[in-house]
């Protein structure tokens, strides 16, 4: 232990231990607190580690993200995707023999059984998809409940597997069912995100015509979206998994959590925003919005709760997303030419360069998706694809140690207690 802070309570003073992180910020032990007879305060996290973690370390000022200590843009460029899940769940990387037996192990997972998948019946075309997603993967409790030990680390690596396996096939489930087409089967010849890509676009029975560049595109977006350390659906994870649930049950949590504009739904916020705007001529309108108290309009994909410099994932995106725009023969796209006005138009206003909201992965992520061919709608369901090695890990992460249930306190500010008035007296 480095050194202790403490802190006078009515004339008594505490000490509190500072634990040691391996990088970044040391963390003030506070749990002596309670015993005090006082609780921390601290709405939104903000100054809060909810947990100890091994996973994935940010340092927001510097623009760093490391999965296992290895940088993001390493791993995105040198691995693909599965690689990466690996490294996420064993914490090392895989030789090669272990990658291929984790990839057969992934690819026998993958199907999705057809009474099962009837539940795609109870949903309408207009149905979101990741309502669909949602309930798949929380339905995929009633097939892996009876004998599921979360204490035993075998059976924590099977639940992984499977949803590593299984949430793309819903995932294209999902927006299969949105455009009223018959699901298509995963081929174990193919890639992961070759696979998903061919459920979602592909014909049943006919050979895979996806191109190796979006496929590629894909899985880095994959990669990139893996994890985020302690994220708002990584801590609704954790805080649903340490009440010892089903962790089917706890990864629908983490999918619902991602959903919302202010996290995974950014990224088809970006391309809904950039519809209403509609022209280049009134970007600067939009800017103005944002910039107004007034006005609760915020610019999507611009800001992060951690990176306050740059987001490292974001730098990477832009690169990918340029090559698929070249690709595809997009780059003009009007679309896309209001996304670029307004990346400089921002990047150049003195209120978003003192706030430091630089542009997020959501922002390029949209872009590159719109330009791939995706719909929007999907967008989020491929952020929560990306994203479940790392829900998982940090699942199993926390279930491996000992934990307690997740049990935040609150400040009360209500009413002290008062006299019941019967309703015939009111
Ligand atoms: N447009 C305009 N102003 C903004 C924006 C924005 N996108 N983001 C933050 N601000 C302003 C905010 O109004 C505040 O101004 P002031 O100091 O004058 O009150 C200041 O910047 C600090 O913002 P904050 O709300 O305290 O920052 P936060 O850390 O609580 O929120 C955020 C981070 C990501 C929720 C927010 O920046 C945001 O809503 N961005 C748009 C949504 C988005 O792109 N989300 C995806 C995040 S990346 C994917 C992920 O990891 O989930």
């Amino acid at each position: 232990m480095k050194h202790d802070v403490s802190i006078t309570i009515d004339g008594k003073t505490v000490a509190l231990p500072v634990l040691e992180a391996t990088a970044g910020l040391d963390v003030i032990d506070v749990r002596g607190l309670i015993s005090e007879g006082l609780f921390t305060f601290d709405p939104g996290f903000l100054s809060t580690a909810s947990c100890e973690s091994k996973i994935t370390y940010i340092d927001g000022d510097a623009g760093v993200l490391t999965y296992r200590g290895y940088p993001i843009e390493a791993l995105a460029s040198g691995a693909e995707h599965l690689e990466v899940c690996y490294l996420l769940l064993h914490g090392e990387l895989p030789t090669q023999a272990e990658l291929a037996q984790f990839k057969s192990d992934i690819n026998e997972r993958m199907p999705i059984d057809a009474q099962f998948a009837k539940i795609f019946d109870g949903f309408t075309a207009t149905a979101h998809p990741m309502s669909m997603l949602c309930a798949g993967v929380g339905g995929l409790a009633a097939l892996f409940h009876e004998g599921l030990d979360i204490y035993n680390a075998d059976h924590r690596m099977e639940s992984a597997m499977q949803l590593i396996a299984k949430v793309p096939t819903l995932a294209a489930m999902s927006y299969r069912k949105s455009i009223g087409r018959e699901f298509v089967d995963p081929d174990p010849s193919l890639g992961y995100a070759e696979n998903f890509l061919n459920m979602c676009f592909g014909e049943s029975g006919k050979p895979s015509s996806v191109s190796p560049t979006l496929a590629s595109a894909l899985d880095r977006i994959f990669i990139l979206h893996a994890d985020h350390e302690q994220n708002a659906s990584t801590s609704t994870v954790r805080l649903a998994g340490s009440t010892e649930c089903n962790p089917y049950a706890a990864i629908a949590a983490g999918i619902a959590a991602l959903w919302g504009p202010s996290h995974g739904g950014a990224n088809e916020a970006v391309l809904d925003m950039l519809n209403e705007i509609g022209d280049v001529a009134v970007v600067n309108d939009y800017v103005a919005k944002a910039k107004d108290k007034d006005d609760p309009f915020k610019l999507m994909g611009f800001g992060h709760r951690v990176y306050k410099n740059f987001d490292p994932r974001a730098l990477v995106m832009q690169e990918s997303c340029h090559a698929v725009l070249a690709e595809q023969g997009v780059e003009d796209e009007p679309l896309l030419k209001i996304a670029t006005t307004l990346e400089k138009m921002a990047r150049e206003e003195p209120y978003f360069i003192e706030r430091k909201l630089y542009p997020n992965i959501d922002f390029y992520s949209g872009i590159t998706l719109k330009a791939m061919g995706i719909p929007t709608p999907m967008y989020t369901a491929l952020f929560a694809l990306g994203r479940t090695p790392g829900w998982i890990s940090h699942w199993s992460e926390m279930l491996s140690v000992p934990f307690k249930i997740g049990r935040p306190r609150q400040l009360y500010t209500g009413p002290t207690q008062r006299d019941f008035v019967p309703i015939s007296d009111r």
